[in-house]
């Protein structure tokens, strides 16, 4: 039989989570034969509902779910994790300064960062969904020494799967003949999605849009604010989409990426792409054998260029800001 694999998911009784733990316990993330044992970590306000989700789940009655622990101990939670989804963090209230949720989540990361140094499984996989993903995905690397920095991540794929989105709306193919969509930079509105490299029913899909007009003026922006649009329609942020492009993320991670396309997933860049070594950056990667392989050697014209460096450039901020406050 198949060894069980931990998966701790943080933020365990908000929306996100409420959106994946189902769809973990079916089988839908990690391959419909590995049993699941889950580790759900909330702060303490929040542990019962944390047990009202968790006799739902039993009442799912999957067969794959060996187990369910409650905590709001890190350490517990991270006690022999071989996959980490760190959704819970702190959102912004009204009337909080940047710096301030620059601190409140800097606090929560790197707690989670030490819990996952000490305690995780050595093949721990780590996925940062709560914002500014990006940078607490670095703060939680940054605390974690013994972790290979290539065992982070924060969460793009939903930005890639929007993108994707749009070009089914534009052009009217299915979801899967749309391939080699890219986002680079920060998951924020400065991220840039990149069609440069994309196909659509394997012909570049800039020919076959073929309206740059729409690519520079609606395209982009579009997928640029697409959560603010979720808020504003919904009246909350997008939650089953978030969880649906983060067991997307972690499925292809771990099960690998299709022949002929990739993915995008923010990770601690090697320089790539001039990227600054070190940075949470999003990057197209392809995955095999549990590993993930930015893509090498893409021409990156003027217009990319320039974007790229812009929302790179935030990150850079970000990263001073977290240093300011002593966080990495
Ligand atoms: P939510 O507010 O419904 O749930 C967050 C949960 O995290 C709450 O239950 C809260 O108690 C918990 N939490 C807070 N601090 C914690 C800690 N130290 N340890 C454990 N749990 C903690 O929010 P929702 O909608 O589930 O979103 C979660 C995060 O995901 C937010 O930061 C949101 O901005 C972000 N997000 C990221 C996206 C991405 O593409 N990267 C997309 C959509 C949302």
């Amino acid at each position: 039989s198949i060894a069980p694999v931990t998966v701790t998911v943080t933020g365990a009784s908000g929306q996100i989570a409420y959106g994946m733990l189902f769809r973990i316990a079916a089988g839908e993330m990690l391959g419909a034969d590995v049993p699941i044992k889950l580790r759900l970590l909330e702060i303490p306000a929040a542990v019962s509902a944390a047990e009202g989700v968790a006799m739902e789940l039993e009442d799912g009655a999957f067969p794959l779910l060996s187990s369910i622990d409650i905590t709001d101990d890190p350490d517990v939670a991270f006690s022999g994790a071989n996959v980490g989804m760190l959704v819970g963090a702190r959102p912004r209230s009204k009337g909080m300064e940047r710096a301030d949720l620059l601190s409140a989540n800097g606090a929560i990361f790197t707690a989670h960062g030490k819990a996952i140094n000490n305690n995780a499984a050595s093949d721990v996989k780590v996925l940062v969904v709560g914002n500014p993903a990006n940078t607490n995905a670095l703060i939680a690397m940054n605390n974690a020494p013994d972790v290979p920095d290539t065992r982070f991540s924060a969460l793009t794929r939903l930005d890639h799967n929007r993108a994707i989105a749009q070009v089914v709306k534009k052009t009217g193919v299915r979801a899967s003949s749309v391939r080699k969509v890219s986002v680079w930079g920060n998951h924020s509105a400065t991220q840039y999605p990149d069609l440069s490299h994309a196909t659509v029913a394997g012909e570049p899909a800039l020919a076959v849009i073929n309206d740059r007009d729409w690519v520079e003026n609606d395209f982009i922006p579009t997928v640029q604010v697409r959560g603010t649009a979720i808020i504003a329609a919904r009246g909350s942020s997008s939650a089953a989409s978030a969880a649906s492009a983060s067991i997307d993320h972690v499925r292809d991670w771990v099960i690998g990426t299709a022949e002929d396309d990739w993915v995008s997933m923010a990770v601690c860049s090697d320089g790539s792409y001039g990227v600054p070594e070190g940075l949470i950056s999003s990057f197209p990667v392809t995955c095999a054998d549990g590993e993930f392989t930015i893509v090498p050697d893409l021409a990156i014209d003027d217009f990319s260029r320039e974007r790229i460096d812009l929302s790179v450039s935030e990150l850079e901020q970000e990263r001073a800001a977290v240093r300011e406050l002593g966080f990495v």
